[in-house]
């Protein structure tokens, strides 16, 4: 969502804050500022509305010879995007500068508590609190390591903090609590970072904070000490076996067309390795580790957010198909605060893009201590949810940019299918077809592709429309709660997605000749008849519609009003192909409207806030 960063050593700091930023800026952008002490010790706070390099005219303004620096881009969740409102903030003597990912929940309490103590606010931001309340303690401690300590504990909600202070201006604090946060090792020099992305380049050695800890940081010293065990912690340094994940947009206008144009290679990337199809074997190394347990297994809830729920939804549909295993899928958001029974025999499997999602992070951490086996179907090599989880597939999907999800949907489906016939031990009279079909699909994936042009043709057509309906039946139901998605996203038209079979259950008092229906009626599905037939109730009310329907479909033709045809595929496979087909029509439409198609308003692309 939002993306801090610091440095302190011998470079210029500031500069290596705003590069750093600007390699998280694609998942937070309504704002973003930083703070650095000059060569005088003097706190320089700059910060500006919109990109990272909204920055840069002022900082030119200034003296950038500068060691130590704290950096932050904001997705707001307390008060407007406005530069008051962008981090670092301040206490009233402008001695503490704070940087927040995260939300204060008593923030409302703890202002009025300051503010009867004199203290004037000057941001909406519950995050404004923090070097207030710091402030407030540290004069009554006179110590700043305990007026810290003791701010720490009043603050209720989740956070990733890094803080500096004109009394240390050769220090940077760091803390978290349920959000990310990692100090990079250099030589005499360290790094701070919401996600090791924006280090990357500096540094691979790595120290990963947990929950509660407090980390003084200065040029050649770290020191951590965890809050809730009381006591010094042991630092232990990690190096990262992977490389900053750069992505460049080539000749493509934008990051969300390149990535759907990316599914042939993504299809192929989750599938190297893994799929032996001369063997008629599956091979998921993250899932042998744990095989022993895998055996007794005997139901798996799926949790995630989003366009990685969606695909969750296509999961069970294929792992009780295939696999015969029960499958229940949750939002994560929801999943976390239900009580409902578990056993030690349930597997989880958290499915995740980036990897950092705090939904899905919270659902997994109430798990702990439930001894079920944690499994991660996760996009972001070395994020949170893979290191939380016990064993997973990485879906190798390469970094996506654009806010709306495309092609690790197309991977995560992908994947999906490999782990049910994983787990089916070949135990299915599929299990060879859809082996040769997973081969077949990258071409297939390019032949929707090649399509785009009459895709645009048809969106272009129904561009104006204020309202969709997508229906769906089988695999195609989550297809169509993803494809509405995608449109509400890029688009801001509202639309539902809907099971076909349901419409006539409710929906369908919606329906008149200002509000259209995608109706994915394709061959591959055994109900194809049932779906026609709620296409003609939509017809029959006079509703708009245009139908996915298999090459060579004539029928479909004469009943929808527009057709776009996709090659025939096996029903699992099939998902993948209307997804792709789905995300070209909603990007076409936002290309028509002029919208801002990667990053869409009041969206961020890697969700820290639950
Ligand atoms: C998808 O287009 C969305 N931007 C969003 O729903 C996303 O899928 C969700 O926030 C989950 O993210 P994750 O996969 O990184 O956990
Ligand atoms: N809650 C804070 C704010 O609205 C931080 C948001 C963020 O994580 O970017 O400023």
């Amino acid at each position: 969502m939002c993306g801090i960063v610091g440095y302190i050593g011998h470079k210029q700091a500031s500069d290596i804050v705003l590069n750093g930023l600007e390699a998280l800026e694609y998942r937070g952008y309504d704002s973003a500022g930083l703070v650095f002490f000059d060569q005088q010790n003097r706190p320089e706070l700059i910060k500006q509305t919109g990109r990272v390099k909204n920055l840069l005219p002022l900082l030119d303004q200034v003296n950038r010879a500068n060691q130590l620096a704290i950096g932050h881009t904001r997705w707001a969740t307390h008060g407007l995007p406005t530069s008051n409102n962008a981090h670092p903030h301040t206490n009233n003597d402008q001695t503490i500068f704070v940087v927040h990912n995260g939300i204060i929940e008593n923030y409302l309490q703890l202002k009025s508590l300051l503010t009867n103590q004199g203290y004037t606010f000057n941001s909406e931001t519950d995050s404004e609190v923090i070097p207030m309340l710091i402030d407030y303690y540290y004069k009554k401690l006179k110590n700043f390591d305990n007026g810290l300590r003791a701010a720490l504990a009043d603050l209720k909600g989740t956070y990733a903090l890094a803080i500096i202070n004109s009394q240390q201006p050769d220090t940077i604090y760091a803390t978290r609590l349920s959000s990310p946060l990692v100090i990079g090792v250099g030589q005499d020099e360290h790094y701070l970072a919401s996600d090791p992305n924006a280090i990357l380049e500096h540094t691979k050695k790595v120290i990963f904070l947990e929950d509660y800890d407090l980390a003084i940081i200065s040029k050649n010293k770290i020191e951590i000490n965890n809050l809730s065990k009381k006591r010094r912690r042991k630092i232990k340094s990690e190096l990262l076996d992977y490389d900053q994940e750069k992505s460049e947009l080539g000749n493509y206008p934008n990051f969300m067309l390149k990535e759907i144009f990316q599914a042939p290679t993504t299809i192929k990337e989750a599938c190297v390795g893994r799929l032996l199809a001369d063997q008629g074997l599956v091979k998921l190394g993250g899932l042998e580790m744990v095989n022993s347990q895998l055996n007794y297994i005997d139901r798996i809830v799926i949790v995630g957010c989003g366009t990685s729920y969606y695909a969750g939804l296509v999961g069970e549909y294929l792992i009780e198909e295939l696999a015969n295993i029960p499958v229940e899928v949750q939002l994560a958001s929801e999943f976390k605060y239900r009580k409902e029974p578990f056993s030690r025999s349930t597997v989880i499997l958290a499915i995740s893009q980036s990897g950092e999602t705090a939904d899905t992070m919270a659902a997994l951490e109430k798990v702990d201590g439930y001894g079920c086996l944690k499994l991660g179907l996760v996009n972001a090599v070395g994020s949170s949810i893979a290191r939380m989880t016990d064993a997973g597939v990485y879906c190798h999907a390469g970094p996506e940019k654009a806010v709306a999800s495309t092609k690790a949907f197309i991977s995560q489906v992908t994947i999906l299918i490999l782990i049910a016939l994983y787990l089916s031990k070949g135990n299915n009279q599929d299990y060879q077809a859809l082996i040769n079909e997973i081969v077949n699909l990258p071409t297939k994936a390019q032949a929707v592709l090649d399509q785009a042009a009459n895709i645009k043709k048809v969106a272009l057509k129904y561009k104006d429309y204020a309202n969709f309906l997508y229906i769906g039946r089988g695999y195609n139901y989550p297809c169509a709660l993803e494809g509405a998605l995608k449109l509400k996203e890029i688009t801001y038209i509202h639309a539902e997605g809907y099971a076909a079979g349901e419409i006539k259950h409710g929906p369908l008092a919606l329906i008149d000749k200002s509000f259209p229906t995608l109706a994915i009626a394709v061959n591959s599905s055994p109900l194809l008849n049932k779906t026609i037939s709620n296409i003609e109730e939509i017809k029959t009310r006079g509703g708009p519609i245009i139908a996915l329907a298999t090459m060579g479909n004539k029928k479909l033709a004469r009943i929808v009003d527009d057709v776009i045809y996709l090659p025939d595929a096996l029903g699992p496979t099939q998902a993948i192909l209307s997804a792709i087909c789905l995300q070209l029509f909603a990007y076409y439409i936002a290309e028509a409207k002029g919208l801002n198609i990667d990053q869409p308003r009041n969206l961020a692309k890697s969700v820290t806030v639950e």
